[in-house]
């Protein structure tokens, strides 16, 4: 690990730029004025309605924007109005006239809305008026008065409409964030081929001799693509040449620690239940069937999984740090906090609440000493970020030790030292039930 520890990771900067994405979304502050209209001189260049009609219906501040790409957006909304219009199921053209020069431009379309027994159908003119200072763009319903207009009209569209040019505007400032930004950080073309592998070594054998009641094809497909993406971000570390160990931290049902072991990994998985799968696995596959606890576990291994662990994701980091800074991949799944219960994620403007907790696990990551690096994984599930911990933090301005963090780490864990709730094993739980039954029984027969 010592040997990439200035190593700034390309999806380190993808999560700098996120915060400061979020951070502008919330100086979005809209004054809608549709209940006491305000008159207001109209803007350059419009030309409807007259501008002794002009009404300011709402306003917010803009986030500089040059002029193509304000142009390119308005277009991609004059010719796909579903994309701002959530209530509408699609648009005709009616008529599209361009002037020589190909500045001016108006666009007639009929938006056909999603509830057709519900909603009317609206002809709305959109029209692009270039002049000195910009370009304005119009949007006019062909409506005589406000009982023609869908009920999403005008209040839902100028929302819309609104924040999304914000929203927009304040990506293309800030650079492109993508969302579902895969392979940042294994090469496309190495995953495939692994997983293509993998795939045809063992997807049959593994569905045809499934003994568990859950879906094969989910688990077996899912756990070879999560199987694919770690042996390719493995395989990218030359520094190397022995296979790296691992620990499969709440393993369910051993399928990716089996896979992983078939393909010479040495690792072991520990879940507090077991599963009837596990005696197939077990001529490969080290599987142990033990209640963690978080604040006292410690690993030998070089890499630590958390693959939709429950309540362990948010450990992982700790855990890594505490044993000796280890390696760690979590894919975060259900909001648990440190103490195991579930959390109210606080989400930021623009975030989802998956988000907001892939944010909250990558702040214990930082905390813990380590830069987070995200990517996301090519399987059905829509949890499917990936943060990995191999690198620790380095700054220009001090020297980052490795004490500092550790007791970072030690901070965290006891922050909530007595205020764990650990989960009841399946086995423990019916054997408590089996006791209940067997009290009730005995009680009934005195
Ligand atoms: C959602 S399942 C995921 C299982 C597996 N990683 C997968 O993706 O298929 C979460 C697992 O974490 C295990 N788990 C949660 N807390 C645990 C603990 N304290 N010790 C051991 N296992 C735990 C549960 O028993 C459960 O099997």
């Amino acid at each position: 690990m010592s040997s990439r520890i200035s190593r700034v990771a390309a999806d380190a900067i993808d999560m700098v730029k996120e915060a400061a994405r979020l951070k502008a979304y919330s100086s979005f502050k809209p004054i809608y004025y549709f209940d006491s209209m305000q008159v207001e001189t109209p803007p350059v260049g419009s030309t409807v309605p007259p501008a002794q009609e002009w009404r300011l219906l709402a306003k917010a501040d803009a986030v500089s924007i040059n002029l193509e790409d304000f142009k390119a957006v308005m277009l991609l909304w004059a010719n796909d109005p579903t994309k701002i219009y959530p209530p509408v199921h699609a648009a005709t053209l009616l008529n599209q006239e361009t002037t020589l020069d190909g500045k001016n431009i108006k666009i007639t379309r009929k938006l056909l809305p999603k509830r057709k027994d519900k909603d009317c159908e609206l002809i709305e003119t959109v029209s692009f008026q270039a002049h000195q200072n910009g370009l304005a763009v119009d949007f006019i319903p062909n409506v005589e008065n406000e009982n023609q207009a869908p009920f999403f009209y005008p209040k839902s569209v100028w929302k819309s409409l609104f924040e999304k040019l914000f929203k927009w505007s304040v990506t293309q400032n800030i650079g492109f964030v993508s969302y579902a930004k895969h392979d940042s950080l294994v090469p496309k073309s190495n995953y495939e081929e692994t997983y293509n592998m993998l795939k045809l070594k063992y997807a049959d054998d593994l569905i045809e001799n499934w003994v568990e009641k859950t879906d094969p094809k989910k688990f077996v497909y899912e756990d070879l693509a999560i199987a694919s993406w770690l042996i390719s971000l493995w395989s990218s570390d030359t520094s190397s040449t022995k296979k790296p160990t691992f620990a499969d931290l709440g393993c369910g049902n051993g399928l990716l620690v089996y896979i992983l072991a078939r393909e010479g990994y040495s690792g072991y998985g520990i879940d507090q239940s077991s599963r009837r799968i596990w005696s197939k696995f077990s001529e490969f596959a080290k599987l142990d069937a033990q209640t963690i606890n978080p604040e006292r576990m410690l690993v030998d291994v070089d890499w630590i999984i958390g693959n939709h662990a429950d309540e362990l994701v948010p450990w992982i980091p700790i855990i890594a740090a505490k044993s000796g800074f280890k390696n760690f991949v979590i894919i975060p799944c259900c909001y648990h906090g440190l103490t195991g219960d579930k959390m109210t994620i606080n989400v930021k403007k623009g975030e989802s609440k998956y988000g907001g907790y892939v944010r909250y696990v990558a702040s214990i990551i930082e905390k813990c000493g380590y830069q987070p690096e995200r990517d996301f994984l090519r399987i059905p599930s829509t949890r499917n970020t990936v943060l990995v911990g191999r690198s620790l933090l380095s700054s220009n301005d001090s020297v980052c030790k490795k004490s500092d963090f550790l007791k970072a780490a030690n901070d965290l864990s006891d922050s909530v030292v007595n205020k764990i709730n650990l989960r009841i094993p399946d086995s423990l739980k019916s054997k408590n039930q089996l006791l209940k039954q067997q009290e009730r029984k005995k009680a009934r027969l005195e």
